[in-house]
């Protein structure tokens, strides 16, 4: 059990997650884990419906399912709908699998994926591996991609006017300032959240921001109009890529979120197969006055919902983000006290 343990907790807590929070707790049970949801690792500002966190859990129960089975397990999952923080929201099982289906692909690419928020070349992406990302896009959900320059251009120029909206929005921009890391001096850099690193930032732009996304400076900016020169400069925001990629779900629940989550995951991981790599860029959804533009020029009907809008393409290797250490993602039984 130890051993497999062992393996299940680093594919788990290799998933990624909005503002790298990794908002999970596990708890081991015999052939079975729990996973409960971190009230203080949520985004009540930036995801106020806990869709990107249902997103997050779907990819880490991917990864796990990927691992059982790599080791010859058949997993089973039951999404506790409308789960409170705190209380359990997914649970996993597992048995010896009768008939081994081992992905071995997309299981070897859990610690290869990575976001990156570089440039990325301009090659355009084989038309077989776009038909193979869509197809891992199952039912209820569905992958749409844009290759035109001019159409991939128009999104990263709505990711970056949302951006600089979600910075005039205090609660949003304060949130961000809290997961961000300036500086390798910072013990959190290592742990968790977005360092500067990963964020592709170079050193000054990481001083600079330390001081000017700062909830008070970042207020007086906006005060006075000044926002755009920070934050819309669209090859910061939204480097250029010879694609962007829209997941859609049709439906909503607890259950739906995460299944979504799980085809974003296998999406992501599929692309890393590919030597691709991935970078979503929310703001241009999440942000209301940008969203319908992104919902028409990708052809969305009434009843789609988006799940991530992604950059897809090659780049220079980046960054490779922090995890928190495995005993900090596992919720253990107290120790017995000592009468
Ligand atoms: C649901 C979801 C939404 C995300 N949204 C953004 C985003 O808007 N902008 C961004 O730069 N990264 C975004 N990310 C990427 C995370 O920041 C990234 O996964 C995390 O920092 C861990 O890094 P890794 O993917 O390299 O492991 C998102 C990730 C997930 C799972």
């Amino acid at each position: 059990m130890d051993m497999l343990l062992a393996h299940l907790l680093d594919a788990a807590g290799r998933a990624p997650s909005a503002h790298n929070t990794q908002p999970w707790l596990l708890r081991p049970l015999d052939v079975a884990l729990e996973v409960r949801i971190q009230r203080d690792r949520m985004l009540p500002a930036v995801d106020p419906s806990g869709a990107d966190l249902l997103h997050a859990l779907g990819a880490l129960l991917e990864n796990v399912l990927l691992t059982l089975a790599a080791r010859g397990l058949d997993g089973s999952y039951e999404v506790q709908e409308g789960a409170a923080p705190e209380s359990v929201v997914l649970t996993i099982r597992w048995r010896p699998a009768e008939q081994p289906a081992f992905d071995p692909t997309l299981y070897r690419m859990i610690p290869i994926r990575r976001t990156s928020r570089l440039p990325y070349e301009p090659e355009a992406i084989p038309a077989s591996t776009l038909a193979e990302l869509e197809s891992q896009a199952t039912a209820p959900c569905r992958l749409r991609v844009l290759t035109d320059p001019s159409h991939v251009d128009e999104i990263r120029r709505l990711a970056t006017d949302a951006t600089v909206e979600q910075m005039a929005d205090a609660p949003v921009a304060a949130e961000l300032y809290r997961w961000l890391r300036f500086s390798r001096r910072d013990p959190r850099w290592y742990r968790d959240g977005l360092n500067a690193s990963c964020m592709a930032w170079k050193r000054w732009e990481a001083l600079l921001g330390r001081v000017l996304l700062a909830p008070l400076p970042l207020r007086l900016l906006s005060r006075a109009g000044l926002l755009r020169r920070l934050a819309g400069q669209v090859d910061q925001q939204a480097p250029r890529a010879p694609a962007v990629a829209l997941l859609v779900l049709r439906g909503e629940g607890h259950a739906r979120r995460i299944e979504a989550g799980r085809c974003l995951q296998r999406i992501w991981l599929t692309a890393a197969a590919r030597g691709l790599v991935t970078h979503p860029i929310s703001a241009a959804v999440d942000v209301s006055t940008t969203r319908p533009r992104v919902y028409e020029r990708f052809g969305l009907g009434p009843d789609d919902r988006h799940v991530n809008l992604f950059r897809l393409g090659r780049s220079a290797p980046p960054s490779r983000s922090p995890r928190l250490p495995a005993d900090e993602l596992l919720a253990l039984p107290a120790p017995p006290t000592i009468a």
